[in-house]
């Protein structure tokens, strides 16, 4: 998997910078190509000598070639590799990261990579644990970045242990485990639908929820990271909602039946739908032409019925077609869930409830339940983004069988 890869390695200024060797070893064992790129503190704690006896290729540190004064141009870096990864990345480097603050090498490479970008962080516990590291890995996670922790890969689930770099081969497997999804959806067509929907009461006023994006952005992310064309249907979400993948078309729509008659246009040309938009139900059986007035004490809004997306695609779906749908429960949940995948003809439902802390709306985290007309897989509480690669996971796996 690893064949031909070019990794651009960031070392930084921690104890665990050693073990940078045992990294480069693997990679280069397994056919990579490593380009190493070092912090001044970095340098502190292992040679470049070493580094580039390793990798045969001179490390990069300064902006300029010390001997002749050449320009190393981290644009040049950002576009040869196939993959950044930072092992050990210290607080400091994490939170430059995380705030862009382009001085040194390393950070600029970073900010320039176009590829992916794996981080290993290396600190004591008490450094790890402050509220501003966990932040920036956050920041970091939500931008793309893969942080790879011992243990579960959790930020501050359980953090004994944590702040210690993961070991090399285990570094090393997770970018072998990246290397061998990616292309495997190449071919697909993946409808996804994101955010809430915004239902008109009058012209400044709606009805909608609160629904963010998170977590359809992450399942479209991860469908494109895997070779698929993704079409993003997406209702009213903040602009600070940016898809970065160059595969994935992106539709803004704001009511439920704009999503629908998008949904339905798009689906016949699809392998799947993921229908993750938390979508009204009702909406206002009349708009308001003008701003609605305040008037008697009480005030009555008559709602009609919205048309249900996934049951419309669930009774037009091929037989080589997968449908996904998700369940957001407050009580009963397993039995709301298996009703929807009946009665919605979906071939998983993916069920996440409001009871669990750090699950559901706005949150960078989720906990789900997979349910399958046979099968029922719980999942512990993860990043949106590592929950999106679980779907995916089953939703190739029913792919398969068709
Ligand atoms: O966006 P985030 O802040 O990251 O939050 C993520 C989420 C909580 C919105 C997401 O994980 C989720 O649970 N989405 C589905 C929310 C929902 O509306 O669930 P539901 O149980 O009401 O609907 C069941 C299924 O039918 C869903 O797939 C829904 O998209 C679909 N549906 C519902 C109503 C309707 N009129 N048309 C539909 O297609």
């Amino acid at each position: 998997m690893l064949k031909g890869k070019k990794i651009v390695l960031g070392i930084t200024g921690s104890i665990a910078a050693y073990k940078s060797c045992l990294i480069i070893r693997q990679l280069i064992k397994r056919g990579a190509e490593v380009q190493v790129v070092i912090t001044p503190a970095g340098k502190e704690f292992i040679t470049p000598i070493t580094l580039s006896a390793l990798t045969s290729k001179p490390v990069i540190s300064e902006f300029f070639a010390q001997r002749d004064g050449t320009w190393h141009s981290h644009v040049d870096l950002g576009l040869w590799a196939d993959a950044m990864l930072i092992a050990p990345a210290t607080a400091s480097t994490i939170g430059k990261m995380a705030h862009g603050i382009a001085d040194n090498m390393l950070i600029t490479t970073y900010l320039s990579m176009k590829a992916p970008v794996f981080i290993a962080p290396a600190m004591d516990l008490d450094m790890y644990a402050h509220p501003s590291t966990q932040q920036n890995l956050r920041t970091l996670q939500s931008y793309g970045n893969h942080i790879i922790e011992p243990g579960t890969g959790f930020l501050a689930s359980h953090l004994e242990g944590k702040g210690r770099m993961e070991e090399p081969e285990h570094i090393v497997a997770s970018l072998e485990q990246f290397f061998s999804q990616q292309g495997s959806m190449k071919g697909n067509r993946v409808l996804i639908t994101a955010g809430p929907t915004y239902e008109k009461i009058d012209p400044v006023r709606f009805i909608g929820n609160y629904s963010s994006g998170k977590m359809g952005f992450a399942l479209a992310e991860e469908c494109a990271r895997r070779g698929a064309d993704v079409e993003l249907v997406c209702g009213p979400v903040s602009a600070s909602m940016q898809t970065r993948h160059p595969h994935i078309h992106r539709i803004d729509v704001e009511s439920a039946r704009q999503m629908h008659e998008a949904c339905q246009r798009l689906f016949p040309s699809m392998n799947s739908a993921i229908l993750c938009a938390a979508v009204a139900d009702f909406t206002p059986a009349t708009v308001a032409a003008q701003k609605i007035k305040r008037t008697g004490d009480d005030m009555v809004i008559r709602l009609k019925p919205n048309p249900d997306i996934a049951a419309t695609l669930g009774t037009i779906k091929r037989p080589d077609q997968t449908l996904v749908g998700f369940a957001l429960e407050t009580d009963n949940e397993e039995h709301n869930a298996q009703a929807k995948l009946q009665k919605k003809n979906l071939d998983f439902i993916v069920l996440n409830s409001l009871r669990d802390p750090g699950a559901g709306f706005r949150t960078d985290t989720n906990k789900i339940t997979i349910i399958t007309p046979d099968s029922q897989t719980q999942h512990p509480l993860k990043p949106k983004t590592e929950v999106a690669a679980d779907i995916i996971d089953q939703l190739e796996a029913e792919m398969n069988k068709k």
